[in-house]
């Protein structure tokens, strides 16, 4: 059996703050960890260093759990401090597995996101050497060493870092502090996200700039395998060798007002309310006055999308799903096939892809591991790369040959709701723009495909505009066992997105299919009174759709689903075969995702609360899935 006879590991993908400067340390850093728990809520912990003496408090459970024990158990003020939030894959998240980690001798504490793959050896090397182990991670190996690694390095914690990283294999984001070296803070990166945040007289380091965007939107990105040591006044970065290397500098755009809530009660309502300006957001600056779509600053070689002869899309859960709608449009489009793979399976079937092929990374944060993996086969077959990604900074963009932003801003929830339109819009301006450069459009057909995309945030207002009925209806199905989705071209992602959707918040059997599938085997699920969510298809658009989409209904109906049609205005018809019917507005077939998609994710949200669930953490789950 794989892993036998090992150690069992503890694999995290967790949000790390770090902080030095002139501030109570405690407080910058549990705000930050609150800005982050969306990676990862299973346990937290906080060190500080305080007159020479190295403080933990950690705490299995969400942060509140360790605010509690810092509530009756206080912490000596501090200027320097580190704190971990955790998301466990294997085993369970206990108060010695939380982080920080400390070295036998007291001296070292660490704080560790990603996969340290040959720990089990060095976790043999430390107890043949003596060295009791208190947790079961690999993460507390990282801190013994680091600690032997002190006094052959004139006790630079830095270089202690460097030489203990060279030794490492695996994914990580380590940071440490040392308590004879109060006023400093060291990081490693390998293959796992961290940023440096710069202050002035004070410098923050984070998985990401959420932690620290209340203090300062100067940052800086790390790249692959590099160490930094930071105090209150600088802040020096240099590869596993010890050569100093120049960071790139950028500048958070957003504020601190948009990483908040912001009047709502959850994150989600928040970001779901956020996707017309979200929409609008992603289509800025993109259109020129003459209706030409206009992406320069991806840096996409216009020779290079001449010469292509195929898309592959790799994204995982609802970035695929917009992968699958932009495939209907980029096909439509360009006339070139689009293969959309999901990123965890790409690189293990061998895919064929080359220098003739553009493939597109999706990601939200820009860390998914599957999506960077599936990125880094493409690119070593010679595959031309794009990221399309919310997150500026991240590895995917920085790994891909060009990258095309989406602006969404911060998405907290954890549910993915404004990216998934916004990665749609961004697919549609790179199908677009393959249109425009290889000459497959009219340049009036752009012109019109561009003036549908910016009536969408309107088209998306619209949709806000009018919740209740579906929440009310949320709440009346949220008894129910299993709800089914269905969707035909465009709408059919769209039934596999509400299914996730449901699935993730609710704890619901939900799933999505083609609605033409359904009498293919899945029909036998349908049984008295179970809910089948239906997208409609315009009927204005392509006719065809719309009549086979009804007599899917009718199949359903007449084996007792109980139906609820999304469906457009003035569709008339379809209330004679739905048992309730949900308005969007009326748009272009391959708009309709924009908005069908609205009603559904407030329908997850809404059942979610009626079953009494945390909507804005679900379990299990966390936001960044930096772990294949
Ligand atoms: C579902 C959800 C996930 C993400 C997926 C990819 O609501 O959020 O399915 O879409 O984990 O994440 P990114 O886009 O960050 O690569």
């Amino acid at each position: 059996m794989a892993g036998e006879g090992r150690p069992r590991t503890l694999f995290p993908m967790c949000g790390i703050v770090g902080y030095v400067g002139q501030k109570q340390a405690l407080e910058i850093v549990v705000a930050g960890l609150r800005r982050l728990e969306y990676r990862g809520y299973d346990s937290a912990g906080v060190a500080v260093i305080s007159d020479g003496e190295l403080i933990v408090r950690k705490k299995a459970g969400k942060l509140a759990n360790l605010e509690t024990l810092l509530g009756s158990d206080p912490m000596p003020d501090s200027t320097t401090g580190i704190g971990h939030t955790r998301w466990a894959t294997h085993g369970g998240p206990t108060d010695s597995n939380a982080h920080p980690h400390v070295s036998e001798n007291g001296q070292v504490a660490v704080i560790h996101n990603g996969i340290i793959e040959n720990f089990s050896e060095l976790r043999d090397e430390l107890t043949s050497a003596g060295v009791t182990l208190t947790s079961e991670t690999d993460t507390e190996v990282v801190a013994h060493l680091l600690a032997a690694a002190l006094p052959e390095s004139d006790g630079d914690l830095a270089e202690a870092m460097r030489r203990t990283c060279r030794r490492l294999e695996g994914a990580f984001t380590l940071v440490a502090v040392d308590r004879r070296n109060p006023d400093l803070v060291v990081a490693a990166r390998r293959n796992s996200p961290l940023v440096v945040g710069v202050g002035v007289g004070e410098n923050f380091l984070a998985s990401d700039v959420a932690a620290f965007v209340d203090h300062t939107r100067d940052a800086l990105e790390l790249g692959q395998d590099q160490v930094v040591a930071m105090t209150a006044a600088s802040v020096v970065i240099t590869d596993f060798a010890g050569e100093v290397v120049e960071a790139t500098p950028f500048h958070v755009d957003w504020d601190t007002a948009a990483a908040e809530k912001g009047g709502y009660d959850l994150f989600m309502l928040k970001e779901i309310a956020e996707q017309p300006k979200a929409v609008a957001d992603s289509l800025r600056g993109r259109i020129s006055k003459d209706h030409r779509i206009q992406l320069d600053e991806t840096h996409l070689d216009e020779g290079i999308l001449r010469s292509i002869n195929k898309v592959v899309v790799i994204a995982c859960g609802t970035a695929a799903y917009a992968g699958m709608v932009a495939k209907y449009a980029i096909e439509h489009w360009t006339r070139l096939p689009v293969e959309v793979e999901l990123a965890s399976e790409f690189r293990y079937r061998d895919p064929i892809v080359g220098p003739d092929s553009l493939v597109i990374a999706i990601s939200q944060s820009g860390e998914t591991m599957d999506t960077l993996m599936a990125l880094r086969h493409a690119k070593s077959q010679g595959a031309r790369t794009l990221a399309i990604c919310n997150t500026v900074g991240s590895t995917i963009p920085r790994e891909s040959d060009a990258v095309l932003y989406t602006y969404a801003g911060p998405e907290i929830a954890v549910a993915s709701t404004k990216a998934f339109l916004t990665q749609i819009i961004a697919a549609y301006l790179v199908g677009l723009y393959l249109a425009q450069v290889r000459g497959t459009m009219f340049e009036d057909e752009i012109r019109a495909v561009l003036q549908d995309l910016n009536d969408m945030p309107s088209k998306v207002d619209l949709v806000l505009d009018t919740t209740e009925p579906v929440r009310e209806l949320a709440r009346e199905l949220s008894g129910s066992a299993s709800v089914l989705f269905l969707g035909r071209h465009v709408g059919y992602p769209v039934a596999l997105e509400g299914a996730l959707k449901l699935k993730e918040l609710a704890y619901m059997h939900a799933e999505g299919f083609a609605a033409g599938e359904l009498k293919h085997g899945p029909i036998a699920l349908i049984e008295e009174g179970v809910p089948v969510v239906v997208i409609v298809p315009s009927p204005r658009g392509r006719a065809v759709l719309h009549d086979k989409i009804v007599s899917n209904i009718q199949e359903v109906r007449a084996r007792g689903a109980l139906v609820v049609a999304i469906a457009e205005e003035g569709d008339e018809m379809i209330a004679n075969y739905a048992d309730h019917v949900i308005r969007i507005p009326a748009v272009p077939t391959l708009m309709q995702p924009l908005v069908a998609i609205v009603p559904l994710q407030i329908f997850a949200c809404e059942m979610a609360l009626a079953k009494g669930h945390d909507v804005d953490q679900p379990r299990n789950l966390a936001k960044s899935v930096t772990v294949e």
